[in-house]
């Protein structure tokens, strides 16, 4: 709950006038039969059209007066649940940008978007029921039955007859609907995930034509969603009918009991005309409690569920690094006897007992197959990723102690999946580095074999990017990627599979390049072709999680039947090409 004391507290007039503007418009709720009662039994009786009509302004005065506090009291509940709503957002969107890949690997995109949207929107509705009811629901329920009391003590008795039967009701639909929330919204993670999926993928589904596949799945995702919030949602709509039947029954037995007093004259005309609204005024506040409660017991399934957010256990913080100050200075790269899963409930190792020793300065390769865990060893270099057991060091210091920022300012990594932005290709590239000279971004660009293209694009570095770089090829974009991470200047440069879609020519001028005018940089290049890293200074090979070779090309192709085994596939198809 401290989670909303903040936002209540801040934003506490609207907390305070919207209830209260509530119980005043409640008040006038009480009043307004009275005076209907006086000029049906003293003014229509009586003939006195002076009092009717002295006593009609009065009330239409009054529900002018309820009017007004009605919409000051809405006003001020929506502004304030509005507000708290997205306060709680925007901390919940703090955490976020806070986590880990692990931390999101472990609740999903999709159940992060449901959870900062729809479970939001679930507390600011409830927050909102709440302002409005939370006091006048009361007020009018008790007030209402006093003045039932006050008119005629003996038909009042059937309202607490009838009370206690439809809270029962209540109780139970409440009980019932409240577990299906919580799977309601999980229903409503599926939709978000697979929209996600789809939406990010979708020049992937083009391209394989799985347009009608996408659809299938997604129906079923839908259909799960409709099942889910048809079996909580039909639950809550009982609601209606089983309130309108209390109050049907207990005016009918209203009636029914007055019939004798009225004939006899015990019991005037208007004061069973104004019984009957304090009658339905009753049933109606205890309706509307019941509302406040069933929203909250909805709300509570999505309060758990951002709690879970704002309560993750941030897996990868840098509050308990031993040199925050320090920054990477050489980039002398080891592991020692590094395991690694993604999940903790996993039995099997993505990495195993992985231990190298890489020297500043070095071109190293890494070469494997696919899934052999390349991708997650140089994770853990800039730590996207902590490893589960031994350590990373970087210039011998443990990767847990730098800071985060000084640690991934010393290390640019040119992940598998890239992004470009919007913007000019020199806006792109200066992402690595905003103050960097027009020099400096044109040398990034020829080490990375990119200067020559962007010149030929139409105004040069000054060229727009097409929703993400659609204009260019892959290989281009691919350079743009490694001109961008070179403009950071590292000391540790990390390619994955960063020049598959360059020829082979080119891929060897950027290694060339890499020599030449890189040497004080650690560079690590995950390849898929050994062409890429035979001429590298040393190559880890690994397979299954587990590093089956170290050396250089003429060291590993006496010792690693895995290297050789590559190469050989690899010489196949280059001749078959
Ligand atoms: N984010 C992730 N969550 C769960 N498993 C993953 C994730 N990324 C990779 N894996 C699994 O870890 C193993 C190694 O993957 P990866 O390091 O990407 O291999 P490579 O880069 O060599 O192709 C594979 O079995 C893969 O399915
Ligand atoms: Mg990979």
């Amino acid at each position: 709950m401290k989670k909303y004391g903040k936002y209540v507290k801040k934003y506490w007039y609207s907390f305070l006038l919207g209830p209260l503007f509530m119980v005043l418009e409640a008040c006038g709720e009480f009043i307004l039969p009275y005076i209907n009662a006086n000029i049906i039994n003293k003014g229509a009786a009586n003939g006195d059209v002076g009092y009717i009509i002295e006593n009609g302004i009065y009330m239409a005065l009054l529900a002018i007066a309820m009017m007004i506090t009605g919409i000051l009291g809405a006003n001020f509940s929506i502004r304030g649940s509005s507000r708290l709503a997205a306060g709680v957002r925007a901390d919940v969107f703090r955490q976020i940008q806070k986590f880990s890949f692990a931390n999101i690997d472990e609740f999903t995109t999709g159940s992060l978007i449901t959870r900062i949207t729809n479970d939001i929107t679930q507390i600011q509705n409830f927050a909102q029921t709440l302002l409005r009811g939370m006091f006048r629901s009361p007020i009018m329920l008790v007030g209402a039955l006093i003045m039932s009391f006050v008119l005629d003590p003996s038909l009042a008795v059937i309202i607490l007859i009838i009370m206690p039967l439809l809270a029962v009701a209540i109780a139970i639909i409440i009980k019932t609907a409240s577990p299906r929330y919580g799977k309601m919204q999980k229903a409503i993670d599926g939709l978000n995930n697979g929209v996600n999926e789809t939406i990010t993928n979708h020049r992937v589904i083009k391209s394989f034509v799985r347009e009608e596949y996408e659809i299938a799945k997604f129906a079923r995702i839908n259909d799960d969603l409709v099942n889910k919030s048809t079996a909580a949602l039909k639950v809550m709509l009982f609601m209606q009918p089983v309130s309108a039947l209390a109050v049907n029954i207990t005016t009918l037995a209203v009636v029914w009991f007055a019939g004798k007093p009225i004939m006899i004259g015990n019991l005037e005309i208007g004061t069973l005309t104004a019984f009957i609204t304090y009658l339905s005024q009753v049933l109606t506040a205890l309706n509307f409690l019941a509302n406040i409660i069933l929203q909250g017991a909805r709300a509570a399934a999505s309060d758990q569920r951002i709690g879970e957010v704002l309560g993750a256990k941030l897996d990868l913080t840098d509050q308990n690094a031993a040199h925050p100050e320090q920054t990477v200075q050489h980039g002398e790269i080891e592991l020692r006897g590094v395991d690694f899963r993604y999940f903790k409930h996993n039995r099997d190792k993505v990495l195993n007992e992985i231990s190298v020793h890489i020297a500043p300065g070095q071109l190293v390769g890494i070469i494997g197959s696919t899934g052999s865990g390349k991708t997650t060893l140089i994770s853990l270099i800039p730590r996207l990723y902590d490893a589960d057991a031994g350590q990373v060091l970087i210039d011998g210091i443990d990767v847990r102690d730098y800071s985060l920022k000084n640690l991934r300012d010393g290390i640019a990594v040119v992940l598998q999946k890239n992004t470009l932005f919007s913007g000019t290709v020199a806006e792109n590239l200066r992402w690595g580095n905003e103050q960097a000279t027009d020099e400096q971004v044109v040398a990034a660009a020829k080490i990375a074999q990119a200067d020559g293209f962007i010149r030929e694009l139409p105004n040069g570095y000054d060229s727009e990017l097409e929703r993400g770089g659609a204009n260019l090829s892959g290989g281009q974009k691919q350079r743009l990627c490694i001109a961008r991470a070179l403009l950071k200047n590292p000391k540790i440069l990390i390619l994955d599979d960063s020049t598959s879609a360059v020829d082979t020519a080119t891929d060897a001028s950027i290694r060339a390049a890499f020599r030449e005018q890189l040497q004080g940089v650690t560079k690590l290049i995950i390849a898929q072709r050994i062409t890429s890293v035979a001429d590298a200074d040393q190559i880890i090979v690994l397979d299954a999680g587990r590093i089956v070779g170290v050396g250089n090309h003429a060291e590993l192709m006496q010792t690693c039947p895995t290297y050789r085994e590559i190469y050989d596939s690899q010489k196949d198809r280059e001749v078959t090409e």
